[in-house]
């Protein structure tokens, strides 16, 4: 499978944890990383399944490097149906009100503009015991599976 993994952030965490999900996955698929600031949503291709890493800044806001993409989704309303795509939120229960809540905008911008999610969104505490990459593997290989089944049926 085609599979690319964007993430967006501000000091580095989400580039890791793509990262390790590229590496993890490169074995069985052709995995490509990015970050979202290099991404323009209308060049997002359908036969490529699209692995969302983000974290959360200021009160709840897309860190840096997500801005302009997800700028461009608002103003610029691309086609994206037919794309599929997971997303994985990076953020710190201590801000209780906004956890996660840039991988939660990335999302319901992109359905918005037609893409389909996969699999429910995953989310990692920087306040908890858990690294990132122990929840995000299991995760993306039962989404891998999901998205798998579903494309099978249709
Ligand atoms: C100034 C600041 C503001 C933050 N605001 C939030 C927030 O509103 N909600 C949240 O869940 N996490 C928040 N975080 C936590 C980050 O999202 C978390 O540390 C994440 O791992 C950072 O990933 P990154 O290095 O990829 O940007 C904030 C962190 C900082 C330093």
């Amino acid at each position: 499978m085609k599979i690319c993994v964007l993430y967006g952030t501000e000091t580095g965490n989400a580039e890791m944890l793509a990262d390790d999900i590229e590496t993890a996955l490169s074995d069985d698929h052709q995995v490509d990383c990015a970050n979202l600031c290099d991404v323009d949503p209308a060049d997002l291709g359908k036969e490529t399944f699209h692995v969302i890493v983000c974290s959360t800044y200021g009160d709840g806001e897309l860190p840096e490097s997500a801005r302009p993409f997800a700028q461009s989704l608002e103003q610029n309303r691309p086609d994206l149906s037919g794309i599929s795509f997971a997303v994985f939120g990076l953020g710190d229960a201590e801000y209780a009100e906004t956890f996660t809540h840039g991988s939660i905008r990335l999302a319901d911008l992109l359905k918005a503009c037609g893409a389909t999610q996969i699999g429910e969104r995953m989310t990692h505490d920087a306040s908890g015991d858990d690294m990132p990459e122990d929840l995000a593997l299991p995760w993306i290989t039962e989404v891998l599976a999901t998205f798998s089944e579903q494309s099978k049926e249709v």
